[in-house]
């Protein structure tokens, strides 16, 4: 079984065969596993704010929500931000959530034809880990990145389920990206914040009061899901 790593989902050569994991920690995989788990019935991730408006507007008001941020900031008019601690069981138990996000959704987008396409975040590290093995094929850990750029987060993230999945497939072949990623997350596993600490989106989030989001993000195995993607739909799988 071999495993690659992608910096981004652009680098992701055209027509590649899942199983794929797309990693978006900071934010918005996290809000995806999150939400999820605390019962939203799913997820459609949608690329422009219109075309969210637009898709939400053909449900019953009461089935739906809205949710996503630009430059990390809530969308007038939307019923959540892009803040994982929002989807809480209360508000999102068995609603559909319309989600747009400035890179997170746009690379579920870029990978609509990768079959299987999973979700993974440290919150559900393990368990994607466990899929993975399971599933036993060549697999691709995709990292959304921000603005089109490498960050650390999502390789910090990719490491560790390198690092998991290297425990239940022995022989696992890494390529030279899964190497980097596990190595350097074997060197941060005790302060896996410190190193994060260095990534631009982190002190970005910082400078806007998301230290919280941070905290919550960089949780690890709190979930025991792996959401699957289907024509841009989020569900458990
Ligand atoms: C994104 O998808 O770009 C992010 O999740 C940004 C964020 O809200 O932190």
């Amino acid at each position: 079984m071999k495993l690659s790593v992608y910096a981004l989902p652009t680098l992701v050569p055209p027509n590649s065969q899942g199983p794929a994991v797309v990693i978006d920690v900071l934010r918005a995989t996290s809000v995806m596993v999150t939400a999820l788990a605390n019962g939203a019935a799913a997820i459609t991730a949608v690329e422009e704010i219109e075309a969210a408006r637009t898709l939400a507007a053909g449900y019953p008001a009461s089935d739906v929500l809205l949710g996503g941020e630009r430059r990390a900031r809530p969308i007038p008019g939307f019923d959540f931000g892009n803040s994982p601690r929002e989807y809480t069981a209360d508000k999102v138990a068995d609603k559909h959530i319309i989600l747009t996000t400035t890179n997170g959704t746009r690379a579920l987008a870029s990978l609509a034809k990768v079959e299987p396409l999973f979700i993974g975040a440290f919150l559900n590290a393990r368990a994607v880990a466990e899929t993975l093995a399971r599933l036993g094929q060549d697999t691709m850990l995709v990292c959304a990145g921000t603005n089109g750029r490498f960050t650390l987060d999502d390789i910090a993230c990719a490491g560790m389920i390198t690092a998991y999945l290297s425990e239940l497939v022995p022989d696992l072949d890494l390529d030279d990206l899964a190497y980097s990623a596990h190595f350097l997350y074997r060197n941060h596993a005790q302060n896996i914040k410190g190193l994060i600490s260095h990534a631009q989106h982190y002190s970005y989030l910082q400078s806007i009061g998301l230290e919280a989001d941070i905290d919550y993000c960089l949780q690890v195995d709190t979930v025991d899901l792996v959401p699957k993607v289907e024509n841009g739909t989020v569900r458990k799988e």
